[in-house]
């Protein structure tokens, strides 16, 4: 979409990764609609409609509750394959490139859909998706941290015989009361597979779950971590360490981690020269995909052009890409920026 404002223009051209994206967070309710139909079930709302307007969440968990029903919906290898390639459509209309997207299997598993199914599925769009729109896609398994270590420990020996589709291990899911420390030795296992960890934390969890996960999970980047500007010491680790933020602008303000965006921390984390990206979360749920999420930061706090520029490059540097994609994609990157200036 073109703009008034060149530098919104541009940011939203620019090529970039979305390293905080749930697959169940991209379903939209027409498709959810559709999904209800071809399976047979009803969905408790009456239409579309009905169901955006019970888009209004004070919390996490009020979302979370939702989030849960609705992906009900999604029962065979086919409806995840559509689920994916109606994310990837999108997200290639918005320049991304590369996206590491989380999946939650536990979400599907309880309901007898079977682990295959969902990967299957997700696989399947991946591999269309990459054929129609040049877009690269990695999967990241999250853990529900509501349920139990011995649950976690389940899904990961379900995950094992198919460990070479997945990429990496994420945490996600009803964030306070559910510290870090709880998956301590799930983590250390899927370290000791040689994969990537990431983990949310800092969300609407204190500071101190952001330390958890660095350090009795290992974790490789921080989703979301806006909450970590409540410890300067952190803050200042953050930057010391390049560990990376996966932020996700509208999901905070959607769900009231945020009153304003102007109140964000964003440009504090940035600031203090933390490697902050932004993402879209769950765009279905939150009004927009990664340009929504850039609109409304640029809306809030006017960045310039080389601002715009840095969290792009952050995000290919913080993806789990080799060094030769990221150092192609960068390049990219960097000449569409000497061109525009
Ligand atoms: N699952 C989907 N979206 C989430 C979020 N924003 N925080 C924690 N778990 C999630
Ligand atoms: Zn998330």
């Amino acid at each position: 979409m073109t703009t008034h404002d060149p530098v919104l223009d541009l940011a939203c051209r620019m090529p970039k990764a979305e390293l905080h994206v749930h697959i169940e967070g991209t379903l939209e309710p027409d498709l959810a609609f559709a999904l209800a139909r071809r399976n047979g079930i009803a969905l408790p709302y009456a239409d579309e409609a009905a169901l955006r307007a019970a888009y209004d969440f004070d919390s996490l968990q009020s979302f979370l509750d939702l989030y849960y029903a609705c992906a009900d919906v999604l029962r065979t290898a086919d409806d995840f394959r559509d689920l994916m390639l109606a994310y990837l459509e999108r997200a290639a209309a918005d320049n991304v490139v590369h996206a590491e997207i989380f999946f939650d299997p536990q979400t599907h598993t309880a309901r007898g859909i079977a682990y295959r199914t969902v990967l299957d599925g997700l696989e399947e769009g991946l591999r269309i998706g990459r054929q129609r729109w040049g877009i690269s896609g990695l999967l990241i398994l999250c853990f529900l941290r509501h349920l139990s270590e011995e649950e976690a420990f389940a899904t990961l020996a379900e995950a094992e015989p198919w460990l070479d589709r997945i990429h990496g291990f994420g945490l996600d899911s009803s964030e306070q009361g559910h510290p870090p420390s709880k998956f301590a030795r799930v983590f250390a296992r899927c370290r000791e597979l040689g994969k990537p960890v990431v983990a949310h934390a800092g969300e609407e969890g204190p500071p101190a779950y952001v330390v958890e996960a660095l350090d009795l999970l290992g974790s490789a980047r921080i989703d979301h971590g806006v909450r970590s500007v409540e410890d300067p010491a952190l803050v200042a680790r953050l930057a010391r360490e390049a560990i990376p933020l996966t932020v996700c602008p509208l999901s905070n303000l959607r769900l009231c981690v945020f009153g304003t965006m102007a109140e964000h921390t964003l440009p504090q984390l940035l600031a203090a020269g933390v490697r902050v990206t932004v993402n879209s979360d769950d765009p279905a749920y939150f009004g927009g995909y990664l340009n929504d999420n850039i609109r409304a930061v640029q809306a809030a706090f006017a960045f310039d052009a080389a601002t715009w520029q840095r969290i792009a490059r952050n995000s290919f540097e913080a993806s789990f890409v080799d060094a030769a994609q990221k150092a192609a994609w960068i390049a990219e990157l960097d000449r569409m920026c000497t061109v525009d200036s």
